[in-house]
């Protein structure tokens, strides 16, 4: 009898489970399961970073829209479930939400290899008091003025000493040698070519592994960044303190820079940052600027050397302002609202080879997005591959063509080479004044020709031409 009690009870247990099991799975499929962005998810840990660094953003992305959706499609990169967002309408999307669903999220690589400067964290309230405080007071237009001059003089030195003894340069070292000795410059007030080289080559170790797989392993990219980010920071707080010192003894300092007005800087509070938080703010700007300043003037450079029709039309706007201005003056704010023409041709530059991808962020809540549910934790990223070459917003768009530019310009949330919305890049008006004064100096100067036609493009954090760009110079006659 009791056996055929338990009998029975099992099999009441049984089909009661089987009966939870059914209606789970069909409550799950009408209202529980969340709706994904279609895509996959690729391997373990790595997921699809290695074809995405095989194939290259533009192509991955363009593959995956094609495929899944022209909106948002998911995959999994550095590590990170992720939701790649698409179109003008994605980009909207995204830069109107900060705060509201999203909050900024950059990968674990550049936080280790940075050690946790404060604007990459997730606190969204550093990163606001240091807006608010002086980021983009500091790189406002008005606070730019003074340092056009300084670009002009450093720009026509640079050229005089590593150009013009040559035939033919490598557009890119060139370039990235001068950004990061003109940043130095203006950022620390630090000139000796010495110094500036030290700072320069553990620089490059940390940005060549900002996005790279987070293993920690010796020779991997990753590995190598942390080191060097540990090098940049050491040498830094030994910077600061010594101006700190200079600046307590009342020693004639550079007050101009970026450096010195850190340090007299005061909160809401009168408190001052301490020698941490000003490393991480000159760390902030110094990553954010070095590989794209230096990668958008190399491709600037490298369609005027390919395009004579364009290099003309920039050379004869360029050489109205020099002769209006005559040998001794340098450049003003003034003479960069004159070249119209050329901001369009390096907008164009922008917008065909540009130096950032696009950024990520982090969902703080569920939401949806297009009919597709975007769970709390993912990340997402909005990309600069997604428009810039979409024939819908830029018709013929591997034309080289800058009258896009022209009236009202390309549609709303299409042309993002600086992001967009609460957190646009806040380094835009620097990065116009480096790019047009460098365009100055050398069309001034020199006519370009490539050396090495269809140069082969890979990409790092930035796109970067395997050959540096090699063009030949030929000075024009006095
Ligand atoms: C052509 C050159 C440059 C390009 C293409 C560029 C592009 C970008 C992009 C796409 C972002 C991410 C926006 C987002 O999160 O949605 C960004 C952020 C940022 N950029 Fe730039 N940038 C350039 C130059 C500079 C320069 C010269 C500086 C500083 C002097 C700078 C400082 C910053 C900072 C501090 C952020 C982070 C802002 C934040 O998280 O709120 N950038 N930039």
């Amino acid at each position: 009898m009791d056996a055929i009690f338990s009998y029975i009870l099992l099999l009441v247990l049984l089909s009661l489970s089987l009966s939870l099991i059914f209606l789970s799975h069909t409550y799950k499929r009408n209202y529980g399961s969340p709706k994904l962005p279609p895509g996959k998810a690729g391997w373990p840990i790595v997921g699809e970073s290695v074809v995405f660094a095989l194939s290259g953003p533009e192509k991955f992305i363009s593959d995956r829209m094609n495929k899944y959706s022209p909106q948002v499609f998911q995959t999994s990169l550095l590590g990170e479930k992720m939701a790649v967002f698409c179109g003008a309408s994605g980009n909207k999307f995204l830069f109107s939400n900060e705060t509201k669903l999203l909050t900024s999220w950059w990968p674990q690589s550049m936080k280790k290899a940075l050690l946790f400067p404060s604007f990459v964290e997730n606190s969204l309230k550093e990163v606001t008091a240091l807006k608010r405080g002086f980021l983009h007071e500091i790189l406002k237009p008005e606070a730019l003025k003074h340092y056009i001059p300084i670009m002009d003089s450093m720009a026509a030195q640079h050229l005089d000493s590593e150009w013009a003894p040559h035939g033919e340069v490598k557009v890119f070292p060139m370039l990235k040698k001068y950004t990061f000795a003109l940043a130095c410059k203006l950022f620390m007030s630090i000139e000796d070519p010495e110094h500036v080289a030290r700072l320069a080559e553990a620089f490059t170790l940390v940005t060549s592994g900002l996005f790279s797989v987070p293993i920690d392993f010796p020779g991997m990219a990753y590995n190598r960044a942390i080191k060097g980010g540990r090098m940049v920071r050491e040498e830094l707080l030994g910077i600061i303190r010594h101006r700190r010192k200079e600046l307590s003894e009342k020693k004639e300092t550079p007050f101009g820079d970026l450096l010195s007005r850190m340090l007299l800087v005061t909160d809401e509070d009168g408190k001052f940052m301490n020698e941490m938080e000003i490393s991480n703010n000159i760390i902030g700007l110094l990553v954010a600027s070095y590989d794209t300043t230096s990668t958008a003037v190399t491709f600037v450079l490298n369609y005027l050397a390919e395009l004579p029709h364009v290099y003309s039309a920039v050379f004869k706007e360029q050489m109205e302002i020099a002769k209006s201005k005559g040998t001794e003056k340098l450049l003003n704010w003034e003479d960069i609202e004159k070249m119209k023409y050329s901001w369009n041709v390096a907008r164009e530059a922008l917008r065909l080879t540009p130096p950032a991808q696009g950024a990520f962020r982090e969902a703080i809540t569920d939401f949806t997005y297009a009919g597709f549910t975007i769970p709390k934790g993912w990340k997402t990223f909005w990309t600069v591959h997604s428009t810039h070459k979409n024939p819908q917003y830029f018709p013929n768009p591997e034309k080289f063509d800058p009258s896009r530019f022209e009236g009202s310009g390309p549609a709303p949330y299409t042309f993002v080479p600086f992001g967009g919305g609460a957190r646009m890049c806040p380094g835009k008006e620097y990065a116009r004044l480096e790019v047009l004064v460098f365009m100055h100096n050398v069309v001034k100067r020199f006519k370009l020709e490539k050396a090495v036609a269809n140069e082969k493009i890979i990409y790092h954090s930035s796109p970067t031409p395997v050959n540096g760009v090699p063009v030949r110079l030929q000075p024009h006659e006095k």
